[in-house]
């Protein structure tokens, strides 16, 4: 069994990504702006923020957190994106899920301008993504997929099962995976709810996504010889022994699955952080888009 290592593979992408900041600051250029919007108070969602608000400074990029109290009504939210749509200096926006349930989340993810849509959430960004052409694709399946680059872990024709069919992780992951792309070319087995026969399928499987969002669910038995198995979950579990009196616990029963597996993610410390890589991927590239600028400019 061996690792894939999240902190190593996303502190490698965020490395490139500061260098090339430093390169737009010397030919003064302005640096990528990402501006993140969070509603209310929702532990997970400040904890999430936080840190991709962290890794934008650590990247030499601007970040602005807009913050509004649960009470903020739907047109005002909109009318907030209609602002940030329209700011020249302001490259991505993001609106942390979930948003409060008066707010309607589709209406807000239709109103951010696609070219700063680099939550890759929007219609128009999921219709390139499945004519298999993405310009931005979701963070966490695009986390994964720099995950498998990194550590060089084929799919061609290998068989995928995903588990779960979100339109953040479960479904964009799906079409990835059996696009004809890099990190692509897999059969893949879509799971959900009212899967009956689960466990004959993951037995099958040579790669296992598990994006369904409960703690420990996949278990070695589920698990054949020498899969590759990635853990999206990132679950609260209450433990009074933890300092924040809750644990963070994956999909995947790492102690009892880890030994059978090629490759495994750990949790936290894989897929979680490998996010926020790719997020800052999509927003350089949605500076650069905006700016006309291509990777050249980082070579010149
Ligand atoms: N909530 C959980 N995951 C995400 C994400 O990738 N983006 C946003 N905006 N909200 C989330």
């Amino acid at each position: 069994m061996q690792l894939l290592n999240g902190k190593e593979a996303s502190e490698v992408i965020k490395k490139k990504l500061t260098v090339k900041t430093e390169v737009l600051q010397k030919q003064n250029f302005p640096v990528p702006h990402l501006a993140a919007i969070l509603i209310g108070h929702n532990g997970p969602s400040e904890t999430y923020v936080a840190s991709k608000i962290k890794n934008c400074a650590e990247a030499g990029f601007q970040s602005s957190l807009i913050r509004f109290e649960e009470s903020l009504s739907e047109e005002d939210l909109l009318q907030q994106i209609a602002v940030l749509n329209k700011s020249d200096n302001v490259d991505g926006i993001l609106v942390q899920l979930p948003l409060p349930a008066h707010i309607s989340e589709h209406k807000v993810i239709n109103a951010i301008s696609p070219e700063k849509d680099v939550d890759g959430f929007h219609p128009v960004n999921q219709g390139y993504l499945t004519q298999g052409s993405p310009v931005f694709i979701p963070a966490t399946p695009y986390g994964i997929i720099l995950m498998l680059e990194h550590y060089n872990i084929s799919t061609k024709g290998k068989h995928a099962v995903i588990i779960g069919r979100s339109n953040i992780v479960g479904r964009p992951i799906s079409i990835l995976l059996s696009s004809n792309r890099p990190y692509g070319n897999a059969t893949v087995t879509v799971c959900h709810s009212h899967t009956s026969n689960m466990k004959e399928l993951t037995l099958q499987a040579d790669i296992i996504v598990a994006a369904l969002g409960k703690p420990g669910f996949i278990t070695a038995d589920m698990i054949k010889e020498g899969a590759v198995v990635i853990d999206v979950g990132i679950t609260r579990v209450e433990d009074a022994t933890a300092k924040k009196g809750f644990r963070i616990k994956g999909d995947v029963n790492f102690d009892e699955v880890a030994s059978k597996t090629s490759w495994i993610t750990p949790v936290p410390g894989g897929v979680g952080l490998m996010t926020i890589a790719a997020l800052l991927t999509n927003t350089m590239n949605a500076y650069l888009m905006r700016n006309g600028l291509t990777e050249d400019i980082f070579s010149a």
